[in-house]
């Protein structure tokens, strides 16, 4: 049985059969991707949603604007500093928390030379207890700066996911086709996870090490000049080089990384979203074999930045401990000459220890600064690209349109220098039906997206009662033009949900009559779940019929005062192609219409025809008027009624 009973498309339809049985969103059968919440889960979910209705931070709050608000440059720094009450506390925890980690050797020597050399039993409890003290103090300490530092990242990268979710919504078309889909997941993904990680813990961290080692510079000054200078330059020369070369090969290691990680997404999500292709031509082989290469590319580079740490990690172990010794060579013999004492030297080896710690520490927190960095860069080239059709300041709402359009010498290529329309001027009526015919690949939809300001016109102009496109705003304008594109796209979510996409607040008598309007009231009832028949993502589980007949009822729902429909009758049969037309008329009726059209006995139907090849408008006119004239529409309509001779005889 299939989601729309035997009328419709078929039982292979994604998986959509099996939801009949169901009875219920939550009594769907295991299996299905999306078909609702398991029974199991269905406790947890909804203490989930009523702790979300509590939470203000879960509550959308953004509103979304065409135009970007002018905000600061993305940047590490505006990101950790974007909160000052958390920055500054977090601060202050941080550097009280590098003090007294490094009260330790401090309070041994205390212990040492002032509580066992002398024999001083209350000196040596009481630096013992101090120890213990400074010690949970740290703790303390440190779990406030972790509870803060988290909640600084967590809010920073909450903000800056929404901020580019934003853009990216405000972004245009020519955006998308460019970029691949998995490269922008991973912005989405490994890049504001990695920002996520250096702000909770990486750059907490980068400061507590750098101050430590601040601070025990300082204090090995204090205890013995003499011995500081010497025991530093030994070590501070030689761990400089390892470290500047380390810098250089992290570096470039890194950005390999990145580059491969984007890599892996656009591989993985191009081979998710042509599953149907793949399987049809038996391409898994080969498909994994691209892939293995693909994940060859991101294991050689964690290979590679393996390969560095695991030379530079140990190294400078073997330079802190070569100096350690020399420091046990020296210190002792002036602690044999009775220049230092024992507790001192003591302090002293373990602050060199302690000098090293964060040298191993910002090892590894180099990467993580690296990854965060370069996710700043990448999501900054986002944040900074500009949509290719912007709202203009100064625009204005169009006001309730009477609908006359009007192409006014249009030029316009997807490439800058080739132009799939060439100089177009064409005018339609307020309440005029046109039709658009033409070969394939003539620019049609192209006309057909110039409408609704999908992309501008690189010389000329389109309006609408008058009205530049680019002067109006985006949103009034789309808001009165209602589009059935080419591949119709239907969300995961109910038919509801799809049907009142553009109107949201529509109630379920209106959701009815549009889908009354297309025909499809029959089908929809049968299903167990009616308006609530949940469709899988991209409406995989319909027919692409059924998907052109969703699209429709989407667009008469939304009441435009522009209609304009991609071969809209493209993929159904006869009987439901009749059904649409009337459909159509009944949702053309007093608007005005620019239809993409195939099927000639779409086409006929039209108040006028035009037809466009080679970049341009050929002919205009109505049906009659263009099979009299004898040109290329006659033509069409002649190979047509032949063809339709063949099939009638058959
Ligand atoms: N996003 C794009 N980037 C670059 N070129 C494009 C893009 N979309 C379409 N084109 C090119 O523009 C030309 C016109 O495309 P268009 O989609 O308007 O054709 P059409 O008349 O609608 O064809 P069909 O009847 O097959 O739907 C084609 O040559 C096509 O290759
Ligand atoms: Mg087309």
């Amino acid at each position: 049985m299939s989601m729309f009973g035997g009328g419709f498309g078929g039982p292979g339809a994604g998986g959509g059969g099996a939801l009949g049985r169901g009875g219920g969103l939550n009594k769907s059968p295991e299996g299905l991707a999306f078909a609702g919440i398991p029974p199991e889960l269905l406790d947890g979910v909804q203490k989930l949603e009523a702790v979300e209705a509590r939470n203000p931070l879960i509550t959308p709050d953004e509103k979304f604007r065409h135009v970007a608000e002018v905000r600061r440059p993305l940047s590490l720094t505006a990101l950790a500093v974007g909160r000052w009450g958390l920055f500054v506390s977090a601060c202050v925890m941080l550097l009280l928390e590098t003090l007294l980690l490094q009260a330790g050797p401090l309070l041994i020597q205390v212990g040492i030379d002032k509580g066992i050399t002398p024999r001083d039993l209350p000196v040596l409890i009481g630096a013992a207890v101090a120890f213990i003290v400074s010690v949970f103090a740290s703790w303390v300490a440190s779990s406030a700066r972790m509870r803060q530092t988290g909640r600084l990242a967590a809010d920073a990268t909450r903000d800056l996911r929404v901020r580019v979710f934003a853009h990216l919504q405000r972004l245009s078309l020519d955006y998308f086709t460019s970029e691949k889909a998995g490269v922008i997941m991973t912005r989405m993904t490994s890049d504001i996870e990695s920002l996520q990680n250096l702000l909770s813990d990486g750059l907490a961290q980068f400061v507590i090490q750098g101050l430590t080692m601040v601070v025990v510079t300082v204090v090995l000054f204090t205890y013995n000049v003499e011995l500081a200078l010497i025991t530093l330059l030994v070590v501070v020369p030689a761990l400089t080089i390892a470290s500047l070369w380390f810098r250089r090969a992290a570096d470039q290691g890194y950005r390999r990384q990145r580059d491969a990680i984007a890599a892996m997404y656009a591989d993985l999500s191009e081979s998710l979203y042509g599953v149907r292709v793949v399987t049809a031509y038996d391409r898994q082989e080969q498909n994994v074999v691209e892939h293995r290469a693909v994940v060859g590319r991101y294991r050689d580079a964690n290979n590679f930045t393996g390969h560095i740490s695991a030379v530079y990690g140990p190294g400078t172990s073997v330079i802190g401990l070569v100096g350690m010794a020399l420091l046990l060579l020296v210190g002792g013999h002036m602690v044999l000459d009775g220049k230092l004492s024992v507790g001192e030297l003591t302090a002293f080896v373990l602050y060199l220890n302690a000098f090293f710690a964060p040298v191993q520490q910002l090892v590894q927190l180099y990467t993580s600064y690296q990854q965060g960095r370069a996710a700043v860069v990448k999501l900054r080239d986002l944040l900074n690209t500009q949509p290719a059709v912007p709202e203009s300041a100064s625009a204005q709402p169009l006001p309730p349109a009477q609908g006359e359009i009007v192409f006014d010498d249009v030029t316009f290529g997807y490439l800058p220098d080739r132009p799939v329309l060439k100089d177009v001027t064409l005018t339609i009526r307020p309440g005029e039906t046109i039709a658009c015919v033409g070969p394939t690949g003539a620019g049609k939809s192209t006309l057909a997206k110039l409408v609704n300001r999908f992309y501008d016109p690189q010389s000329g102009a389109v309006r609408i009662d008058g009205h530049d496109l680019r002067d109006i705003t985006l949103a009034s304008l789309r808001r009165q033009i209602g589009v059935v594109p080419q591949e119709p796209f239907l969300f995961a979510g109910s038919i509801r949900d799809n049907v009142s996409f553009a109107r949201p607040e529509a109630t379920d008598d209106e959701i009815w009559a549009a889908i009354d309007a297309v025909g499809l009231r029959e089908l929809v009832e049968r299903t167990p779940l009616g308006l609530d028949a949940p469709l899988h993502e991209r409406g995989q589980s319909v027919s692409s019929g059924q998907r052109q007949l969703l699209a429709l009822a989407r667009a008469f729902l939304a009441e435009p005062r522009v209609v304009v429909l991609d071969e809209a009758t493209s993929n159904l049969d006869l009987q439901s192609e009749l059904r649409v037309e009337r459909a159509l008329d009944r949702l053309l009726e007093g608007r005005t219409a620019l239809l993409v059209a195939h099927r000639l006995t779409t086409a006929m139907r039209a108040d006028r025809i035009v037809v466009v090849d080679g970049g341009g408008i050929v002919e205009t006119g109505s049906h009659a008027e263009l099979v009299q004239r004898g040109g290329a529409y006659a033509r069409m309509h002649a190979t047509w009624e032949a063809h339709a001779d063949i099939s009638s005889a058959v």
